[in-house]
């Protein structure tokens, strides 16, 4: 533990090498043994376009998620045709690095077609129409993937932040089974992935009722069920309790589940506004200077208190190994997060791991010596 201590002050002062360097900790290697690490990748990192950032990702993770590029309107734009080329590229990239991927998503209220949920004259698509457009997709997408895809995001973001069911076109089109439906069309397709529930707010103590509720619902009908997955789009000041955070860890694992934290960044802007907090893609708020303080660069003293942030957040994760399976980063560096244009749009934020030179941040290392105390 000394030794790995003097590596890391060495390194904290090399700041001249590059993120690809060997010298650099892996996160991979800093928690092996208890969760997987991951990081979303956008279309332009998986074709390649961006080469030093793949070798970085490869170095550095050992999972990968798509953050776009296997969501319903990417992957069938138009019914019955599919286009796999991206979706390809990440699931062959992952296997030749030797990482798991996660499938995101089979059944989600935004960024799918409106033709989805019409029928021919554009009017609401029936029950049936619905439901057997969402087993031939399902069956399609992971039936590509059996096998190579090990888990999948099968419903995102079915609650209200009241722990209620949120009016979606899916909802009023098929009604409350919509959820065991697109469970078992995964289960039929690959009965050997891992299945789960994926929201935002998890850490919200009625919403996560209502997830503890909606698993075990599915549960008690012997639903393949096979975790939760908690977004964990964070910002400096929410949860304001990390306690919060724990309690609906130690909830979902009283469950029997593992926890997957799927999509983690920490925002170090102004919150708008409580809607702002979490993740709905509706919320669009106006552009104000003065919710963008940091576009001439991020001063070190909030990149320091993301780092405590992001530490303390870690440590809770690691007292939990046993309940939890993987975190994921949504996105590599500051430069990628969709945080620069949400909940406002043309920000600068920075969230991430990896600031907009791809060197890692302050964060990087908090959250590699955090593994050092375990
Ligand atoms: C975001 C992507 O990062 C953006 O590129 C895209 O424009 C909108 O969606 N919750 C989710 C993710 O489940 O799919 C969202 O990803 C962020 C919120």
């Amino acid at each position: 533990m000394i030794r790995r201590m003097i590596v890391l002050s060495v390194l904290l002062t090399a700041t001249a090498t590059s993120a690809a360097d060997p010298e650099i900790p892996s996160l991979k290697r800093a928690f092996e043994g208890d969760f997987l690490v991951g990081t979303a990748l956008n279309r332009e990192q998986i074709l390649g376009q961006e080469p030093a950032v793949l070798e970085r990702v490869a170095r550095q993770f050992n999972q990968v998620t798509a953050e776009n590029a296997m969501k319903w309107e990417k992957i069938e734009p138009r019914e019955g045709e599919f286009d796999w080329a991206t979706a390809d590229a990440l699931v062959g990239f992952a296997e030749r690095q030797g990482m798991q991927v996660a499938g995101h998503v089979l059944v989600w209220h935004q960024q799918t077609p409106a033709w989805v949920f019409e029928d021919a004259d554009g009017a609401q698509a029936s029950r049936e129409q619905l439901l057997s457009r969402m087993r031939e997709h399902i069956q399609a997408v992971v039936g590509r993937y059996k096998g190579r895809v090990r888990y999948w995001e099968v419903v995102n973001e079915a609650l209200n932040e009241d722990g209620s069911l949120r009016r979606t076109p899916w909802l009023e089109g098929i009604g409350e089974d919509y959820i065991e439906k697109a469970f078992e069309f995964a289960h039929q397709a690959d009965p050997e992935a891992v299945l789960y529930y994926n929201d935002f707010n998890l850490y919200k103590p009625a919403k996560r009722a209502g997830a503890v509720r909606l698993v075990q619902g599915l549960q008690e009908k012997g639903v393949a069920v096979g975790g939760i997955g908690m977004q964990a789009h964070y910002g400096m000041d929410h949860p304001a309790r990390l306690g919060d955070f724990e309690a609906s860890i130690e909830a979902f694992a009283a469950l029997g589940l593992p926890v997957h934290i799927t999509e983690m960044d920490i925002s170090v802007l102004p919150m708008p506004g409580p809607e702002a907090e979490g993740a709905d893609l509706d919320v669009d708020v106006e552009a104000d200077q003065r919710l963008n303080p940091y576009a001439g660069g991020l001063p070190r003293e909030v990149e320091e208190r993301q780092a405590s942030r992001y530490a303390a957040f870690f440590r809770i994760l690691l007292a939990h190994r046993e309940s939890v399976a993987r975190v994921t980063f949504w996105g590599v560096d500051d430069g990628q997060s969709w945080k620069n244009n949400w909940p406002v749009r043309g920000r600068t934020d920075y969230p991430l791991l990896f600031g907009r030179d791809g060197q890692p941040k302050d964060a990087f290392y908090a959250i590699v010596r955090s593994s050092y105390s375990k």
